[in-house]
């Protein structure tokens, strides 16, 4: 008989493995890197994002600190949580190009009912649901899309507006810096049948837009008009969520004034992957085919759907949006004490710093602010709900180093990136 000696674990039997690690202890060892383990591991006064004292860099898996509690650069930074890393776990495994995965049809009904719509449809990505929803609505050239001018659907989906859908569109400013008002719209919008024209199809609102809330009345006004004049309504609702938390309306209240939504439960809610889009029946069923047409029908989706319900349940009806609020706030404060500038209000998540304003060069403070372990691209801070007190106290450090030049203790690391590479490149981006 062959002994195994008690220090050598037996080979593993050659079966066919569906998780790395067996789920306790991959459990156990992300509880270093979720909102609750980075305070710990910063503590300790572990390094953040750079190589530790065991040479293993701050990468999601092998962290000893959540590398997103420290990153303001985008919501869309975050960690997946343990519960969602579960979920996936738990999900069921089938089809979803033929529409059989109980945990995606039942994430789909679920949104569609908490939004007060009829159905739903499950994408990869915001970009994927603005797209695919626009592509439903615009289906004959001559036809155009009205936005506001720094909406995202212009300026960072690649094009797709054209490429996809072979629609033109018309950008608008907002006068009042923050949100497109009914004037504006019908001063642009083209309702004509002149063979010279290009008309009005659509028209797109984004809200949040640069973390400001356009307020439900003018939604209303826009929305009523648009529907005398037969003009869809859709809405890029990427962070709806955050207008919703800060107490803008409901998220039925915005739903109504629209014909397809695209919501992300991948910005501030936390999940890994995935948006939703909402509508009518009819509307879902044509999106359901244009999806697959850009290969977004995906086979076992529920690893997509799972954790993205886990966001919805835990970060924005478990209320944690709140609390990003009052710390954007928090910040804004520590800013504007130290005399410091704003380039807009903080309504929901984003504090936009005014640096030009201060003459702050770019490079300097992104680099300064790595210098300090937290990461920025610029003086727009996206705060999320994984971003807790120590790095909240960093940035003040930061923020008294650029206004007052007096440096503070605990700046001892070397910035790693070039701050090219994260520096923004335009405005709202992600
Ligand atoms: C307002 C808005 N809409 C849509 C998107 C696109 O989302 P995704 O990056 O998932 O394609 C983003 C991305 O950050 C966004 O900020």
């Amino acid at each position: 008989m062959r002994v195994v000696p008690s220090n050598t674990r037996p080979a593993a039997p050659r079966t066919r493995r569906f998780h790395a690690l067996p789920a306790r202890r991959a459990m156990s060892e992300f509880a270093t890197y979720t909102a609750n383990g980075s305070k710990s591991a910063a503590a300790n006064g572990t390094p953040n994002g750079s190589n530790g004292s065991n040479g293993t860099r701050g990468t999601a898996w092998g962290a000893v600190e959540n590398p997103a509690a420290f990153d303001f650069r985008s919501d869309v930074h975050t960690t997946p949580t343990a519960a969602m890393l579960q979920a996936i776990q738990q999900c069921t495994l089938l089809d979803d190009v033929t529409m059989e995965d109980p945990t995606t049809l039942s994430l789909e009904r679920f949104i569609a009912e908490l939004s007060g719509k009829e159905d739903a449809l499950l994408v990869l990505s915001g970009t994927m649901g603005n797209q695919v929803a626009l592509r439903a609505h615009l289906t004959a050239p001559p036809q155009a899309v009205l936005c506001d001018r720094r909406g995202h659907i212009l300026n960072y989906e690649a094009g797709g507006v054209a490429s996809l859908s072979q629609a033109m569109v018309q950008p608008i400013d907002a006068q009042n810096g923050t949100y497109i008002t009914l004037e504006e719209v019908k001063a642009y919008a083209v309702i004509s049948d002149d063979v010279h024209a290009c008309p009005t199809r659509v028209i797109s609102l984004e809200n949040t837009l640069n973390g400001a809330i356009m307020p439900l009345a003018e939604v209303r006004r826009i929305s009523a008009w648009a529907r005398q004049h037969g003009i869809v309504m859709h809405l890029d609702g990427a962070r709806l969520w955050e207008a919703v938390a800060a107490g803008a309306g409901t998220l039925k209240d915005f739903c109504a004034e629209f014909d397809s939504i695209s919501l992300c439960f991948s910005k501030g809610l936390g999940a890994p992957i995935g948006s939703i889009i909402v509508g009518t029946k009819t509307f879902i069923k044509r999106s359901r085919w244009i999806r697959k047409s850009i290969g977004g029908g995906l086979r076992q989706a529920g690893v997509v759907a799972a954790p993205a319900r886990v966001a919805v349940e835990e970060t924005f009806l478990g209320g944690k949006l709140a609390q990003s609020h009052e710390n954007a706030r928090k910040i804004q404060k520590m800013w504007t004490d130290l005399g410091g500038k704003l380039q807009y209000p903080v309504d929901t998540n984003m504090v936009w710093l005014d640096l030009q304003a201060h003459s702050v060069d770019l490079n300097y403070f992104i680099e300064l602010a790595e210098r300090y372990g937290v990461r920025v691209r610029a003086g727009r801070f996206v705060v999320h709900y994984q971003i807790g007190e120590e790095a909240i106290e960093r940035l003040r450090k930061v923020f008294t180093e650029v206004l007052t030049g007096e440096e503070s203790r605990g700046k001892k690391r070397k910035a790693e990136h070039d701050p090219e590479d994260l520096k923004m490149k335009g405005k709202g981006v992600e």
